[in-house]
Protein backbone atom coordinates (compact mmCIF):
# COMPACT_ATOMS: atom_id res chain seq x y z
CA UNK A 1 0.00 0.00 0.00
CA UNK A 2 1.38 3.38 -0.67
CA UNK A 3 0.95 6.31 1.35
CA UNK A 4 2.40 9.51 0.34
CA UNK A 5 6.16 9.38 -0.04
CA UNK A 6 5.72 6.31 2.17
CA UNK A 7 5.46 2.46 1.11
CA UNK A 8 4.02 0.42 3.77
CA UNK A 9 5.56 -3.23 2.90
CA UNK A 10 4.17 -6.79 4.45
CA UNK A 11 6.54 -9.71 4.19
CA UNK A 12 5.06 -12.64 2.18
CA UNK A 13 4.62 -16.19 2.65
CA UNK A 14 4.15 -16.60 -1.40
CA UNK A 15 7.37 -17.92 -3.67
CA UNK A 16 8.64 -15.77 -6.32
CA UNK A 17 8.08 -17.75 -9.53
CA UNK A 18 8.03 -17.73 -13.28
CA UNK A 19 9.59 -15.61 -16.11
CA UNK A 20 10.55 -11.91 -15.95
CA UNK A 21 12.12 -9.62 -18.64
CA UNK A 22 13.93 -6.64 -16.66
CA UNK A 23 13.80 -2.93 -18.33
CA UNK A 24 16.23 -2.52 -20.81
CA UNK A 25 19.87 -1.54 -19.63
CA UNK A 26 20.27 1.67 -18.19
CA UNK A 27 24.25 2.23 -18.96
CA UNK A 28 23.89 1.03 -22.63
CA UNK A 29 20.81 3.42 -22.83
CA UNK A 30 22.30 6.38 -22.55
CA UNK A 31 25.09 5.81 -24.41
CA UNK A 32 22.60 5.01 -27.61
CA UNK A 33 21.48 8.11 -27.20
CA UNK A 34 24.64 9.76 -27.14
CA UNK A 35 26.13 8.16 -29.90
CA UNK A 36 23.17 8.25 -32.02
CA UNK A 37 23.53 11.82 -31.79
CA UNK A 38 27.23 11.94 -32.46
CA UNK A 39 27.14 9.58 -35.30
CA UNK A 40 25.35 10.76 -39.09
CA UNK A 41 22.01 9.57 -39.66
CA UNK A 42 19.17 7.78 -38.36
CA UNK A 43 19.81 5.55 -34.99
CA UNK A 44 17.23 2.84 -34.15
CA UNK A 45 17.20 1.83 -30.70
CA UNK A 46 14.75 -1.05 -29.05
CA UNK A 47 14.26 -1.71 -25.67
CA UNK A 48 15.42 1.75 -24.34
CA UNK A 49 14.80 1.96 -21.07
CA UNK A 50 12.24 4.93 -19.44
CA UNK A 51 13.47 6.09 -16.55
CA UNK A 52 14.34 9.29 -14.95
CA UNK A 53 17.74 9.29 -15.83
CA UNK A 54 17.89 8.09 -19.05
CA UNK A 55 14.83 10.30 -19.97
CA UNK A 56 17.51 13.12 -18.49
CA UNK A 57 19.78 12.47 -21.28
CA UNK A 58 16.90 11.82 -24.00
CA UNK A 59 15.97 15.52 -22.83
CA UNK A 60 19.56 17.11 -22.80
CA UNK A 61 20.42 16.06 -26.67
CA UNK A 62 16.96 17.35 -27.77
CA UNK A 63 17.47 20.67 -25.74
CA UNK A 64 21.19 20.94 -27.97
CA UNK A 65 19.00 20.41 -31.17
CA UNK A 66 19.42 16.74 -32.13
CA UNK A 67 15.65 15.44 -32.79
CA UNK A 68 14.60 12.12 -31.56
CA UNK A 69 11.13 10.47 -32.11
CA UNK A 70 9.45 8.22 -29.87
CA UNK A 71 7.77 5.09 -32.04
CA UNK A 72 6.42 2.99 -29.42
CA UNK A 73 7.46 1.66 -25.89
CA UNK A 74 11.40 1.70 -25.81
CA UNK A 75 11.43 2.42 -29.58
CA UNK A 76 13.32 5.64 -30.35
CA UNK A 77 14.81 7.04 -33.67
CA UNK A 78 17.84 9.25 -33.21
CA UNK A 79 18.27 11.84 -36.52
CA UNK A 80 22.12 12.19 -36.05
CA UNK A 81 24.12 15.51 -37.30
CA UNK A 82 27.15 14.27 -35.91
CA UNK A 83 26.17 17.33 -33.22
CA UNK A 84 26.29 19.79 -36.09
CA UNK A 85 23.45 21.18 -35.47
CA UNK A 86 24.34 22.11 -32.51
CA UNK A 87 22.16 24.70 -30.56
CA UNK A 88 22.81 25.85 -27.40
CA UNK A 89 19.91 26.00 -24.80
CA UNK A 90 19.49 28.99 -22.81
CA UNK A 91 18.63 27.61 -19.55
CA UNK A 92 20.84 25.41 -17.32
CA UNK A 93 20.56 21.30 -18.76
CA UNK A 94 19.09 20.23 -15.83
CA UNK A 95 20.11 15.82 -15.30
CA UNK A 96 18.43 15.28 -12.25
CA UNK A 97 19.87 12.35 -10.54
CA UNK A 98 21.68 11.09 -13.34
CA UNK A 99 25.29 11.10 -12.81
CA UNK A 100 25.77 9.29 -15.68
CA UNK A 101 24.09 12.20 -17.57
CA UNK A 102 26.46 14.71 -16.17
CA UNK A 103 29.99 12.87 -16.60
CA UNK A 104 29.21 11.16 -19.67
CA UNK A 105 27.44 14.73 -21.48
CA UNK A 106 30.44 16.79 -20.31
CA UNK A 107 32.62 14.20 -22.84
CA UNK A 108 29.74 14.25 -25.72
CA UNK A 109 29.86 17.84 -25.63
CA UNK A 110 33.04 19.22 -25.28
CA UNK A 111 33.73 20.71 -28.24
CA UNK A 112 30.84 22.95 -28.59
CA UNK A 113 31.46 26.54 -27.68
CA UNK A 114 29.31 26.57 -25.34
CA UNK A 115 28.58 28.01 -22.52
CA UNK A 116 26.28 25.43 -21.44
CA UNK A 117 25.21 25.03 -17.96
CA UNK A 118 24.57 21.63 -16.17
CA UNK A 119 22.82 21.22 -13.24
CA UNK A 120 20.70 18.29 -11.32
CA UNK A 121 19.03 17.53 -8.17
CA UNK A 122 20.43 17.66 -4.68
CA UNK A 123 21.98 14.01 -4.28
CA UNK A 124 23.90 14.86 -8.14
CA UNK A 125 25.11 18.36 -6.78
CA UNK A 126 27.18 16.77 -4.18
CA UNK A 127 28.63 14.38 -6.00
CA UNK A 128 32.36 14.69 -7.12
CA UNK A 129 32.25 16.12 -10.87
CA UNK A 130 36.96 16.68 -10.46
CA UNK A 131 37.34 12.99 -11.76
CA UNK A 132 35.68 14.24 -15.13
CA UNK A 133 36.96 17.74 -15.58
CA UNK A 134 40.81 17.36 -14.50
CA UNK A 135 40.87 15.30 -17.89
CA UNK A 136 38.64 17.06 -20.42
CA UNK A 137 40.36 20.24 -19.39
CA UNK A 138 43.60 18.82 -20.49
CA UNK A 139 41.99 17.78 -23.54
CA UNK A 140 41.11 21.97 -24.08
CA UNK A 141 37.72 21.79 -22.56
CA UNK A 142 37.07 25.26 -20.30
CA UNK A 143 35.18 23.32 -17.63
CA UNK A 144 34.27 25.16 -14.40
CA UNK A 145 33.17 23.26 -11.15
CA UNK A 146 34.03 20.45 -9.19
CA UNK A 147 30.39 19.87 -8.39
CA UNK A 148 27.47 20.95 -10.16
CA UNK A 149 26.25 23.43 -11.81
CA UNK A 150 29.47 22.77 -14.33
CA UNK A 151 29.62 25.10 -17.05
CA UNK A 152 31.51 23.89 -20.58
CA UNK A 153 33.12 26.16 -22.78
CA UNK A 154 35.49 25.37 -25.57
CA UNK A 155 35.37 28.75 -27.45
CA UNK A 156 37.98 27.66 -30.08
CA UNK A 157 36.06 24.22 -30.67
CA UNK A 158 39.34 22.17 -30.38
CA UNK A 159 40.40 19.32 -28.29
CA UNK A 160 43.68 17.81 -27.70
CA UNK A 161 44.37 13.86 -27.20
CA UNK A 162 45.89 13.00 -23.78
CA UNK A 163 47.39 10.15 -22.02
CA UNK A 164 45.77 9.60 -18.78
CA UNK A 165 45.88 7.27 -16.18
CA UNK A 166 42.85 6.48 -14.34
CA UNK A 167 42.72 7.43 -10.73
CA UNK A 168 39.32 5.49 -10.18
CA UNK A 169 37.91 2.81 -11.72
CA UNK A 170 35.02 4.42 -13.44
CA UNK A 171 33.24 3.45 -16.44
CA UNK A 172 31.51 7.01 -16.37
CA UNK A 173 34.92 8.93 -16.62
CA UNK A 174 36.75 6.45 -19.08
CA UNK A 175 33.41 7.12 -20.85
CA UNK A 176 33.84 11.04 -20.43
CA UNK A 177 37.07 10.83 -21.67
CA UNK A 178 36.12 8.48 -24.87
CA UNK A 179 33.44 10.77 -26.25
CA UNK A 180 35.90 13.70 -25.98
CA UNK A 181 38.88 11.81 -27.46
CA UNK A 182 36.66 10.60 -30.25
CA UNK A 183 36.11 14.71 -31.45
CA UNK A 184 40.15 15.13 -30.39
CA UNK A 185 42.82 15.64 -32.53
CA UNK A 186 45.52 12.58 -32.04
CA UNK A 187 45.31 9.17 -30.37
CA UNK A 188 44.00 9.65 -26.80
CA UNK A 189 45.61 6.98 -24.50
CA UNK A 190 43.53 6.05 -20.90
CA UNK A 191 45.52 3.69 -18.70
CA UNK A 192 43.21 1.85 -16.49
CA UNK A 193 44.90 -1.12 -14.32
CA UNK A 194 41.50 -2.48 -12.95
CA UNK A 195 38.87 -2.71 -15.93
CA UNK A 196 35.34 -1.17 -15.52
CA UNK A 197 32.24 -1.40 -17.75
CA UNK A 198 33.03 -1.69 -21.47
CA UNK A 199 30.22 -0.77 -22.80
CA UNK A 200 31.00 2.59 -24.27
CA UNK A 201 34.06 0.44 -26.20
CA UNK A 202 31.56 -1.76 -27.62
CA UNK A 203 29.40 0.41 -28.80
CA UNK A 204 32.00 2.58 -30.50
CA UNK A 205 32.46 -0.53 -32.70
CA UNK A 206 28.97 -0.76 -33.45
CA UNK A 207 28.76 3.09 -34.98
CA UNK A 208 31.70 2.12 -37.14
CA UNK A 209 34.27 3.56 -34.57
CA UNK A 210 37.95 2.66 -33.78
CA UNK A 211 38.99 1.81 -30.02
CA UNK A 212 41.61 -0.71 -29.58
CA UNK A 213 43.01 -2.21 -26.17
CA UNK A 214 46.32 -2.94 -25.80
CA UNK A 215 47.01 -4.73 -21.83
CA UNK A 216 45.99 -1.90 -19.25
CA UNK A 217 45.83 0.89 -22.31
CA UNK A 218 42.74 1.83 -24.03
CA UNK A 219 43.81 3.67 -27.36
CA UNK A 220 41.30 5.76 -29.03
CA UNK A 221 42.16 7.99 -32.31
CA UNK A 222 40.54 11.28 -32.90
CA UNK A 223 38.59 12.69 -35.40
CA UNK A 224 36.48 9.61 -35.83
CA UNK A 225 33.43 9.86 -38.48
CA UNK A 226 30.52 7.40 -36.79
CA UNK A 227 27.56 6.00 -38.83
CA UNK A 228 24.38 5.62 -37.46
CA UNK A 229 22.89 1.69 -36.38
CA UNK A 230 20.49 -0.20 -34.98
CA UNK A 231 20.85 -0.71 -31.56
CA UNK A 232 18.83 -3.68 -29.44
CA UNK A 233 18.70 -3.05 -25.79
CA UNK A 234 19.19 -6.16 -23.35
CA UNK A 235 17.63 -5.81 -19.80
CA UNK A 236 19.39 -4.95 -17.35
CA UNK A 237 21.71 -7.02 -15.25
CA UNK A 238 21.57 -4.74 -12.12
CA UNK A 239 17.75 -4.63 -12.66
CA UNK A 240 17.49 -8.31 -12.80
CA UNK A 241 19.91 -8.80 -9.58
CA UNK A 242 16.94 -8.10 -7.32
CA UNK A 243 15.03 -10.91 -8.11
CA UNK A 244 17.75 -12.96 -8.62
CA UNK A 245 18.80 -12.21 -4.89
CA UNK A 246 14.78 -12.60 -3.58
CA UNK A 247 14.47 -15.91 -5.56
CA UNK A 248 17.26 -17.05 -3.49
CA UNK A 249 16.04 -15.70 -0.35
CA UNK A 250 12.39 -16.35 -0.37
CA UNK A 251 11.71 -20.14 0.40
CA UNK A 252 10.58 -22.08 -3.09
CA UNK A 253 11.49 -19.52 -5.10
CA UNK A 254 12.18 -20.57 -9.09
CA UNK A 255 12.10 -17.99 -11.29
CA UNK A 256 13.87 -16.41 -14.98
CA UNK A 257 14.86 -13.55 -15.85
CA UNK A 258 14.55 -13.48 -19.90
CA UNK A 259 17.16 -11.30 -22.41
CA UNK A 260 19.23 -9.79 -20.01
CA UNK A 261 22.85 -8.09 -20.38
CA UNK A 262 25.37 -10.74 -19.25
CA UNK A 263 28.34 -8.61 -20.42
CA UNK A 264 31.16 -10.11 -18.63
CA UNK A 265 32.33 -6.48 -16.90
CA UNK A 266 28.75 -6.17 -15.51
CA UNK A 267 27.92 -9.89 -13.87
CA UNK A 268 30.52 -9.38 -10.89
CA UNK A 269 27.06 -10.52 -8.70
CA UNK A 270 27.12 -14.15 -10.35
CA UNK A 271 30.90 -14.26 -9.70
CA UNK A 272 29.89 -13.78 -5.69
CA UNK A 273 27.32 -16.67 -6.05
CA UNK A 274 29.89 -18.76 -7.37
CA UNK A 275 32.24 -17.49 -4.31
CA UNK A 276 28.78 -17.96 -1.42
CA UNK A 277 28.10 -21.31 -3.36
CA UNK A 278 24.77 -20.56 -4.52
CA UNK A 279 23.76 -21.92 -8.17
CA UNK A 280 21.99 -20.73 -11.57
CA UNK A 281 21.53 -21.71 -14.84
CA UNK A 282 22.72 -19.71 -17.35
CA UNK A 283 21.28 -20.00 -21.33
CA UNK A 284 23.20 -17.82 -23.92
CA UNK A 285 21.18 -16.13 -26.53
CA UNK A 286 23.38 -16.23 -29.41
CA UNK A 287 21.93 -13.41 -31.96
CA UNK A 288 25.48 -11.99 -32.80
CA UNK A 289 25.61 -8.44 -30.67
CA UNK A 290 28.30 -7.71 -29.42
CA UNK A 291 26.66 -6.91 -25.51
CA UNK A 292 25.88 -10.59 -24.82
CA UNK A 293 22.81 -11.68 -23.34
CA UNK A 294 20.58 -14.71 -21.88
CA UNK A 295 18.23 -16.03 -19.60
CA UNK A 296 19.58 -16.60 -15.73
CA UNK A 297 17.08 -18.95 -13.53
CA UNK A 298 17.39 -18.74 -10.08
CA UNK A 299 16.10 -21.77 -7.14
CA UNK A 300 15.68 -20.51 -3.52
CA UNK A 301 18.66 -22.09 -1.43
CA UNK A 302 21.32 -21.22 1.15
CA UNK A 303 24.69 -19.85 0.51
CA UNK A 304 27.77 -18.89 2.40
CA UNK A 305 29.55 -15.81 3.65
CA UNK A 306 32.48 -14.57 1.55
CA UNK A 307 34.78 -11.69 1.07
CA UNK A 308 34.25 -9.51 -2.25
CA UNK A 309 37.13 -7.18 -3.02
CA UNK A 310 39.75 -6.07 -5.66
CA UNK A 311 38.86 -6.24 -9.52
CA UNK A 312 35.39 -8.05 -8.86
CA UNK A 313 34.02 -4.41 -7.30
CA UNK A 314 33.46 -2.63 -10.77
CA UNK A 315 31.92 -5.33 -11.91
CA UNK A 316 29.19 -5.61 -9.09
CA UNK A 317 29.29 -1.98 -7.96
CA UNK A 318 26.02 -1.28 -8.41
CA UNK A 319 24.68 -4.86 -6.98
CA UNK A 320 26.48 -4.05 -3.37
CA UNK A 321 23.09 -3.18 -1.57
CA UNK A 322 21.32 -6.38 -2.81
CA UNK A 323 24.54 -8.30 -1.86
CA UNK A 324 24.67 -6.90 1.65
CA UNK A 325 21.06 -8.10 1.96
CA UNK A 326 21.82 -11.50 1.00
CA UNK A 327 24.58 -11.68 3.36
CA UNK A 328 22.75 -11.09 5.96
CA UNK A 329 20.97 -14.25 5.20
CA UNK A 330 23.83 -16.73 4.45
CA UNK A 331 25.97 -18.74 6.78
CA UNK A 332 28.50 -17.05 8.12
CA UNK A 333 30.58 -13.63 7.66
CA UNK A 334 30.99 -11.82 4.31
CA UNK A 335 33.45 -9.21 4.23
CA UNK A 336 33.07 -6.03 1.37
CA UNK A 337 36.19 -4.19 0.96
CA UNK A 338 37.65 -1.73 -2.03
CA UNK A 339 34.05 -0.22 -2.31
CA UNK A 340 34.90 3.05 -1.13
CA UNK A 341 33.06 4.51 -4.64
CA UNK A 342 29.97 3.38 -2.75
CA UNK A 343 30.35 6.79 -0.46
CA UNK A 344 30.07 9.00 -3.49
CA UNK A 345 26.80 7.04 -5.63
CA UNK A 346 23.00 8.72 -5.43
CA UNK A 347 23.80 8.64 -1.51
CA UNK A 348 26.73 7.17 0.60
CA UNK A 349 25.59 3.61 0.25
CA UNK A 350 27.91 2.26 2.91
CA UNK A 351 25.87 4.55 5.47
CA UNK A 352 22.30 3.49 3.85
CA UNK A 353 22.44 -0.17 3.58
CA UNK A 354 24.21 -0.36 7.04
CA UNK A 355 22.36 1.76 9.19
CA UNK A 356 18.64 0.23 7.22
CA UNK A 357 19.75 -3.07 7.97
CA UNK A 358 20.86 -2.80 11.45
CA UNK A 359 17.23 -1.17 12.13
CA UNK A 360 16.11 -4.15 10.46
CA UNK A 361 18.03 -6.04 12.85
CA UNK A 362 20.98 -7.27 10.57
CA UNK A 363 24.34 -8.10 12.12
CA UNK A 364 26.18 -5.48 9.68
CA UNK A 365 28.91 -2.83 10.49
CA UNK A 366 30.25 -0.31 8.12
CA UNK A 367 34.34 -0.03 7.52
CA UNK A 368 36.19 2.85 5.69
CA UNK A 369 35.89 0.74 2.52
CA UNK A 370 32.89 -1.38 2.40
CA UNK A 371 31.37 -3.44 5.39
CA UNK A 372 31.31 -7.00 7.49
CA UNK A 373 27.93 -8.68 7.59
CA UNK A 374 27.32 -11.95 9.69
CA UNK A 375 24.55 -14.00 9.02
CA UNK A 376 21.86 -15.78 9.03
CA UNK A 377 19.84 -13.09 11.25
CA UNK A 378 16.40 -12.64 11.56
CA UNK A 379 15.09 -9.24 9.90
CA UNK A 380 12.36 -7.44 11.07
CA UNK A 381 10.18 -4.41 9.80
CA UNK A 382 11.24 -1.32 10.79
CA UNK A 383 11.05 2.42 9.24
CA UNK A 384 13.66 2.55 6.55
CA UNK A 385 15.01 5.03 4.35
CA UNK A 386 15.98 5.55 1.39
CA UNK A 387 17.79 8.31 1.14
CA UNK A 388 16.35 8.96 -2.16
CA UNK A 389 18.98 6.47 -3.60
CA UNK A 390 16.30 3.91 -6.33
CA UNK A 391 18.72 0.66 -5.47
CA UNK A 392 18.36 1.44 -1.57
CA UNK A 393 14.97 1.76 -1.56
CA UNK A 394 14.75 -1.44 -4.22
CA UNK A 395 16.54 -3.97 -1.71
CA UNK A 396 14.36 -2.49 1.19
CA UNK A 397 11.43 -3.98 -0.44
CA UNK A 398 13.07 -7.40 -1.16
CA UNK A 399 13.87 -7.07 2.67
CA UNK A 400 10.50 -6.47 3.73
CA UNK A 401 9.63 -9.34 2.15
CA UNK A 402 11.50 -11.49 4.47
CA UNK A 403 11.05 -9.52 7.32
CA UNK A 404 8.40 -10.43 10.46
CA UNK A 405 6.12 -7.36 10.57
CA UNK A 406 5.53 -4.18 8.38
CA UNK A 407 8.28 -2.38 6.95
CA UNK A 408 7.70 1.96 6.48
CA UNK A 409 9.81 3.04 3.61
CA UNK A 410 10.17 6.52 3.17
CA UNK A 411 11.04 8.23 -0.13
CA UNK A 412 9.89 5.11 -1.96
CA UNK A 413 9.50 6.56 -5.45
CA UNK A 414 13.07 7.21 -6.90
CA UNK A 415 12.61 3.44 -7.86
CA UNK A 416 11.44 5.43 -10.72
CA UNK A 417 14.89 6.89 -11.72
CA UNK A 418 16.20 3.02 -12.99
CA UNK A 419 13.49 0.50 -12.62
CA UNK A 420 9.45 2.45 -13.02
CA UNK A 421 7.62 -0.61 -12.57
CA UNK A 422 9.74 -2.06 -9.85
CA UNK A 423 6.55 -3.03 -7.85
CA UNK A 424 4.33 -3.90 -10.58
CA UNK A 425 6.87 -6.69 -11.24
CA UNK A 426 6.89 -7.92 -8.06
CA UNK A 427 3.18 -8.62 -8.36
CA UNK A 428 3.74 -10.20 -11.81
CA UNK A 429 6.31 -12.92 -9.71
CA UNK A 430 4.36 -12.99 -7.08
CA UNK A 431 1.12 -13.75 -9.23
CA UNK A 432 2.64 -16.66 -10.93
CA UNK A 433 1.92 -18.44 -7.77
CA UNK A 434 -1.88 -18.24 -8.04
C1 LIG B 1 27.82 3.64 -14.87
C2 LIG B 1 28.99 3.42 -14.21
C3 LIG B 1 29.06 3.21 -12.75
C4 LIG B 1 27.70 2.85 -12.17
C5 LIG B 1 26.59 3.71 -12.68
C6 LIG B 1 26.51 3.64 -14.20
C7 LIG B 1 27.89 3.87 -16.34
O1 LIG B 1 29.50 4.41 -12.14
O2 LIG B 1 27.74 2.90 -10.76
O3 LIG B 1 25.35 3.28 -12.15
O4 LIG B 1 26.84 3.81 -17.01
O5 LIG B 1 28.99 4.09 -16.84
P1 LIG B 1 31.09 4.74 -12.02
O6 LIG B 1 31.63 4.68 -13.38
O7 LIG B 1 31.18 6.11 -11.45
O8 LIG B 1 31.64 3.68 -11.10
Amino acid sequence: MIHGKMLFLNPTKESLTGKLAVPGDKSISHRSLMFGALAEGQTEIRGLLESGDVLATLSAIKQTGTMIKRRAVGHYLVEGTALKNFSIPTKPIDLGNSGTSARLLSGLFAKQVGPLTLIGDQSLSKRPMKRISKPLTQMGLDLQGDTLPLVLANPHQQLQSITYQMEVASAQVKSAIMLAAIQAEGITTIIDPIPSRDHTEKMLQDFSGEVTRVGQELLVPGNQSLKATTVDVPGDFSSAAFWLVAGILLPNSELTIEKVGLNATRTGLLTAFDQMGLHYDLELIEDGSQEPRGNVTVKAQKGTGTVIEGALLPRLIDEIPILALLATQVNGETVIKDAQELRVKETDRIQAVVSNLQAMGATIEATDDGMRILGPTPLKGAVVDSYGDHRIAMMLVIASLIAEGETRLLDAFVMKISYPNFLEDLKILLHHNQ
